[in-house]
Formats: structure tokens, C-alpha cells, sequence
């Protein structure tokens, strides 16, 4: 299996990164997979410009030249696509919704309702290719932090898995590492459970979006490391 990870997190020590490569360890433990794990931050993806002249042209490929036509490139060679990024503002990092919208070129200006729902319909075949997104979170779990992240990958991505972690800067901090071993061996077991049945069941999904900690102490810990406290 070919996996393409599209790491949108901008720091050298990515929290949500930690998450997926437990993830992708299961993985590659489990089957034989290819990984190429693209560091989006250190990509020249400028934004789009609305030109539509990838619909005219009908070839795949943005007429800017930057680094996006390579991940084009990527894209359509993957069998499995991975967004990891730090939830921002309650979406994707600005860089990485580079990318998304300038994944435009691989559909077309042609449409279809299909339940519903309006589509332009693809210029490749996306049947097989498969998504799953793995976001880290700064807040503890509270309703309708990832609501307006959900709805943008449930129309972006059709039929992705979703993980949407709380308390994720847990991560990085030596004195939680207890906290985070067994949410790193939930990641890594939830690997090997994608690559035998190729989805995550409603219940592995369930166990990766715990809170590491209680909402209450992550916020007294948190305000305990305010500067300025
Ligand atoms: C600009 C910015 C916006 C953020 N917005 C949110 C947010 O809306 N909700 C949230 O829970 N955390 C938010 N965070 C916190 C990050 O999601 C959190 O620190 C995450 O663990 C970072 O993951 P990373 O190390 O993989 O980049 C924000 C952080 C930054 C820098």
C-alpha cells in the first residue's frame, strides 16, 4: 500500500505527528507499506488563484509552478492519503489548506447530485484511494471544538476516517509521557487494525479521542504554566 501523509503541522516536533507515526509503526508492522510523509511547512505551496485554468486544461496539474504538482503527483499515486495537523481556529493550518484547495485540479468544472448532495465530479478515479485524518488539539474535549473541522472533511474527503485528539501538547511534555505511552500503544494498535481491515471501527476511534487527563486538571495545569500566571 502506498501512504501519503500530508504533515501540516509547522513545528519540528509535531504532537499530532507523534500520534500518527505510532499509527503508521502499526501500519508497516502489520503490512508492507510505502510511506512518504510530506513536511508541508518546508513546501512552496502558494495559494490558489481562482484561475480555473487547471479545468481548462484538464491535466491534473495547477499552472503555478511550486511544489504542489508534486504532491499531485503523490496524490494520485497513493492508495491512502493521511492528513495529520493541529487543529487552528477550529480548521486546518492556512498552509495545508494550500494544498486542499489546490487539489482542485484534480476534478472538474462538471457536476452531479448524488443524495442530495452536489459534487463536481472527479477528473481521476478516487474509488480506491482512501483518507484518514489525524488532528491534535490544544483544548481538553468540549463540544464543537473539531464541529466545523468535521463538516469541512466529511465534504472534502467523502468517506474519511476521522481522529480528532484532545489535550494533544500532552505530547511533548516529559513529566505526562505516562499519560501518553498508552495513547501512543492505542495509535500503534489502531495501525494494525487499519492495515487487516482497512477502516477503524466506531470503538478504536472512540479510545483514540480520549482525553488523556480530566478536562478540570488539564485546565489547572495548563493555567499553572501560563506565563504571566
Ligand atoms: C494559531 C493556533 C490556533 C489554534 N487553534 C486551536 C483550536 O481552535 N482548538 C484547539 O483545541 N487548539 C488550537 N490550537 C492548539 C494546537 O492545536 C495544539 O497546540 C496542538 O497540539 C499542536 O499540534 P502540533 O504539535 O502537531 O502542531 C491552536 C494553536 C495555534 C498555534
Amino acid at each position: 500500500m502506498n501512504i501519503l501523509v500530508l504533515n501540516g503541522s509547522p513545528k519540528p516536533k509535531s504532537d499530532t505527528m507523534r500520534l500518527t507515526r505510532s499509527f503508521l509503526e502499526g501500519m508497516t508492522r502489520q503490512a508492507s507499506c510505502s510511506v512518504t510523509i510530506v513536511d508541508v511547512i518546508h513546501k512552496d505551496i502558494r495559494p490558489c488563484r481562482g484561475c480555473f485554468a487547471c479545468w481548462k486544461n484538464g491535466d491534473g496539474r495547477c499552472v503555478q509552478q511550486d511544489d504542489q504538482n508534486e504532491i499531485l503527483a503523490a496524490y494520485q499515486k497513493a492508495d491512502l492519503i493521511i492528513w495529520s495537523f493541529p487543529l487552528y481556529c477550529y480548521s486546518m493550518p492556512s498552509h495545508l489548506k494550500a494544498v486542499l484547495d489546490r487539489t482542485i485540479p484534480l476534478i472538474q468544472l462538471r457536476m452531479k447530485e448524488t443524495d442530495g448532495r452536489v459534487q463536481h465530479e472527479p477528473l481521476i478515479d478516487f474509488s480506491e484511494k482512501r483518507t484518514i485524518v489525524i488532528c491534535g488539539s490544544g483544548f481538553p474535549d468540549w463540544d464543537g471544538n473539531f464541529e466545523g473541522l468535521r463538516l469541512q472533511c466529511k465534504n472534502s474527503f467523502g468517506q474519511a476516517e476521522m481522529v480528532f485528539v484532545p489535550e494533544t501538547p500532552l505530547m511533548n511534555v516529559p513529566e505526562a509521557e505516562p499519560l501518553a505511552q498508552p495513547l501512543l500503544t492505542r495509535f500503534f494498535l489502531a495501525g494494525q487494525e487499519y492495515a487487516k481491515s482497512l477502516s477503524l471501527s466506531p470503538e478504536t476511534i472512540h479510545e483514540l479521542q480520549i482525553p488523556m487527563m480530566p478536562k478540570e486538571d488539564y485546565i489547572r495545569a495548563v493555567n499553572a504554566s501560563a506565563p504571566h500566571a
